[in-house]
């Protein structure tokens, strides 16, 4: 069946059946809770009746109109209601369909609304090790997970990048202000190592997301990183592609910390699964600077289709209707704890970590010295295989920087329900016993 259709690999899965709430079928009628949300999309669950509703009205009138030959209204009130979303300041919207786009679009405006600064010499975008920003060329160039740039490296302006905070890893205590001013120290001594003048913005997941397995900044980073940003003359970026839509318990990650970016990327929950879509929330003065010069030199067809917005719209309101921001909270707390259960139950999950229902766990052969598992153990496929034939779906990467380790993101939709996380935990309890029993006796 596969014959004329490739991804990444030869890996095959079942057929899709249908997909309702936290749960997917296959064709064979085999369910599966969605654990990971796909991959970290669907923040209001599948099939939800309040967006397919929205969705079915609109395609009643217009799905697609270019947005050169006209305006349209589902796609200003979307744009007006994220700029609402945002924090102030940020009030212009730029839209697109997914994650690696938005992350192009921002880094395209920051480099033209320097332009129109008259500052030519800055160009840099810095970012951290390991991160993911996305998977176009750009993007690769910002992203920090080596692997994923080495082949392309000849076709790509390699971008500066710098350790993210690694506490647990460092036995740092995340709490302790001394903490943020170590990683801090770090960042200032690479932007002074690049020549400040030559930095056009720091790119950054406010919480870390599949690159990192979920990692939460030491107290004080954030706003420590905006006072450098500002300091040396760099835009502060939020990829808040994995963040955003309430995951971690607020609409964006940016409202927890006292420290406001020029700009805010959003893709994944923000059309939830049910449309393509992503958006760039820019501060108003950098959108102008750019227009009244000449204008911005970027744009993709299928940006701002009408059909796009009213899916968008729709995850909104079920964002805003059912709660979900303080539900990822209330949920993801008591998931956090029945992971740490499981940590006690299972001394190879090395650490917990995470924010509202952006979690992940990390394997480790020794949690005291932190030592990966064994590279060809292959820990993060194996485990995802066995949850897989439990029902149970998560996603799993390399943690040390894309080559060893092994995490996976717990992340169920933020409609998951008190009964639902137990079903989880008892789905993942069992896979993680199946994977000590059949892998780990051999490397005790
Ligand atoms: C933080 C972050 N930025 C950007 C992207 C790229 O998004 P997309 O896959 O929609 O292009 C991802 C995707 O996983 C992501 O997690």
């Amino acid at each position: 069946m596969s014959d004329h259709l490739f991804y990444q690999t030869r890996q095959t899965r079942p057929f899709i059946e249908r997909a309702e709430g936290i749960y997917l079928w296959d064709a064979a009628g085999q369910r599966y809770l969605d654990g990971a949300s796909g991959a970290m999309v669907s923040n209001v669950g599948h099939s939800h009746p309040h967006v397919l509703a929205r969705m079915s009205a609109q395609m009643q009138s217009a799905t697609f109109a270019y947005r050169l030959h006209f305006q349209s209204d589902i796609v200003e009130q979307f744009a007006a209601r994220l700029a609402k979303k945002a924090p102030k300041g940020l009030d212009k919207v730029f839209f697109v369909s997914g994650g690696s786009e938005a992350v192009e679009t921002a880094i395209k405006l920051a480099r033209q609304a320097t332009l129109a600064r008259g500052e030519p010499e800055r160009f840099k975008i810095m970012s951290r090790l390991p991160s993911y920003h996305g998977s176009t060329l750009g993007a690769v160039a910002v992203t920090g997970t080596p692997p994923f740039a080495e082949p392309f490296a000849p076709m790509m302006q390699a971008m500066p990048k710098v350790r993210a905070p690694l506490h647990y890893l460092d036995g740092l205590d995340p709490e302790d202000p001394g903490t943020a001013a170590h990683y801090l120290k770090e960042i200032e001594e690479a932007i002074l190592a690049e020549s400040p003048e030559s930095l056009l913005a720091f790119l950054v997941e406010p919480v870390g997301g599949a690159s990192t397995g979920a990692l939460v900044p030491p107290k004080g980073y954030m706003e420590g990183l905006r006072a450098l940003c500002d300091k040396y003359g760099l835009l502060l970026i939020y990829d808040e592609v994995m963040t955003g839509g309430g995951r971690t318990g607020t609409y964006f990650a940016a409202d927890q910390y006292d420290a406001v970016p020029d700009m805010i990327i959003s893709a994944k929950g923000l059309g939830g699964g049910y449309m393509p879509l992503g958006a760039v929330i820019s501060r108003n003065d950098l959108v102008d600077d750019v227009l009244d010069h000449g204008g911005f030199l970027h744009g993709f067809t299928n940006a701002a289709m009408p059909l796009a917005a009213a899916a968008g719209m729709g995850v909104l309101d079920v964002v805003e209707e059912e709660q979900l921001c303080d539900r990822a909270t209330r949920i993801g707390g008591v998931l956090f704890d029945r992971l740490r259960d499981l940590q006690s139950a299972y001394p190879f999950i090395g650490d917990v970590r995470g924010k509202g229902l952006l979690l992940a766990f990390e394997l480790m052969a020794d949690g005291q010295s932190k030592q990966v598992l064994p590279k060809e153990l292959n820990a993060h496929v194996k485990l995802v295989n066995i949850a897989y034939e439990n029902g149970l779906i998560i996603y799993s990467r390399r943690t040390r920087n894309g080559t060893e380790g092994d995490h996976f993101m717990i992340c169920p939709p933020l409609i998951t329900t008190a009964a639902q996380t137990d079903e989880l935990v008892a789905l993942l309890d069992k896979s993680l016993g199946q994977f000590a029993d059949l892998y780990l006796k051999e490397v005790a």
